[in-house]
């Protein structure tokens, strides 16, 4: 829970009914270990006190560029020089009207033309009715806003405050939260599109009844999550689990390990890196029933027969794309013991340049782990962390291993 410690953040609101959201923002990202700076303006005081942003963020909050608390009397300069990014959350149609002409008649947008432009970068959570979000004139200005520099952060749909349905909601705290997360990671695969197979498989006994594993799916959606976050185009395929989609990745669900399969095929010729996490079953009920096996009173149990499964990533790796050097093929390895002997020998048997080792008991369900990266260069451990930041640093070594930028780990 530390994903913006030390991080610096001057959340500003302007008017409008998401004001409201901005608290619950507030305590998100101060749950995070950032530390925020609250500046309103007087129309989102109309909407959300001073005294709940100050209890929230654990800071006095500013509201005047007159604010006399400075000793020097500027607060639109000492604020934006001490932030590591400004957020405004709500941005109303009226403020990025006043950001569009470089309005300084009151603080918030004062600070935002005083910031400098290079060091602090300003991003933007529009808020506001469907027709004064699809009017040209604010899509013209958010064109222009962009140009200058801004990050637009997009908004939700649905059911707004106005009774009317349509764009132009903010997006909810949780989803600015995880946009403001990625935007400080390091993007090193801008540009690539990654393909990541998460989760157990179900494979049908009958249409009631299957055979699956303890896979939770938590480390390939925190995988999925780091290379978004890396600035990755991603598509996931995933088997049966309870999982939140993470933001801006794709998301295809499989039942069993011929659906996963199919599903990764189909995407595999788009894929510059493909990442196999999944848990797949080794085998399947041969001949699946098409109805409920009952029990027919005699006490004898159905004997089943059961068929290999196709190794999915062994079948990618062997593919034309991944042999002629075009798709980059991560596997995972779970074992109980002896991890580095049986990682290298997956290595070998599966023709791929990287297998990332972990004890299948240490990590199913778990929030954290602890990995083994293995190569044909030599090994390397991430000692135990969250899955998250495990994933991140994965997505660092793959990235590094693509664009051969620093020597292999040994
Ligand atoms: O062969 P084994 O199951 O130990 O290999 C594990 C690796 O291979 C994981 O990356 C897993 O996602 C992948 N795998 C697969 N299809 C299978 C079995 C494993 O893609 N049928």
């Amino acid at each position: 829970m530390n994903d913006l410690a030390g991080k610096h953040i001057v959340l500003g609101l302007s008017g409008g009914i998401a004001c409201y959201k901005a608290a619950d923002l507030c305590r998100a990202m101060v749950k995070e270990s950032a530390t925020v700076q609250v500046v309103m303006t007087q129309a989102a005081e109309q909407f959300i006190t001073p005294v709940t942003m100050q209890a929230l963020s654990n800071r006095p909050v500013y509201g005047s560029q007159w604010d006399a608390r400075e000793p020097n009397n500027m607060p639109h300069i000492n604020l934006s020089r001490e932030a590591d990014a400004i957020l405004i959350a709500p941005c109303s149609a009226d403020f990025m009207a006043r950001l569009l002409h470089g309005s300084a008649d009151e603080l918030l947008s004062l600070m935002c033309l005083a910031r400098p432009v290079a060091q602090v970068p300003l991003l933007l959570a529009p808020a506001m009715n469907r027709e004064m979000w699809a009017h040209p004139a604010t899509q013209r200005n958010m064109a222009q806003i962009s140009a200058d520099g801004a990050h637009i952060l997009g908004v939700g749909s649905g059911f707004q405050a106005c009774g009317e349905t349509g764009d132009g909601r903010m997006l909810e705290p949780a989803e600015l939260l995880e946009d403001l997360v990625a935007f400080f990671q390091p993007k090193t695969m801008v540009g690539l599109r990654v393909l990541v197979t998460a989760g157990p498989t179900f494979e049908p006994i009958d249409p009631i009844r299957g055979i699956t594993n303890h896979s939770s799916g938590k480390m390939g959606f925190a995988v999925a999550k780091a290379a978004r976050e890396a600035g990755a185009q991603v598509t996931l395929v995933a088997g049966p689990v309870s999982l939140t989609t993470p933001r801006g990745v794709e998301r295809v669900d499989v039942g069993s390990a011929q659906q996963m399969l199919d599903a990764t095929l189909a995407q595999a010729p788009s894929a510059d890196v493909f990442i196999a996490t999944a848990a797949v079953a080794d085998w399947r009920p041969a001949s699946p029933s098409g109805q409920k096996i009952k029990k027919d009173g005699s006490g004898r149990a159905p004997v089943l027969a059961f068929a290999e499964n196709p190794d999915i990533l062994a079948t990618v790796a062997q593919g034309e794309r991944a042999r002629s050097g075009q798709l980059f093929c991560v596997g995972f390895a779970a074992e109980t013991h002896d991890l580095v002997t049986h990682a290298r020998a997956k290595l070998a048997r599966k023709g791929i340049p990287l297998i990332v080792g972990n004890i299948g008991p240490l990590t199913f369900g778990e929030d954290d782990n602890q990995l083994l990266l293995v190569d044909q260069f030599g090994t390397q451990e991430l000692p135990r962390a969250s899955k998250i930041a495990l994933a991140r640093t994965l997505v660092a070594e793959i990235s590094r291993r693509l664009h051969r930028t620093v020597p292999p780990a040994g």
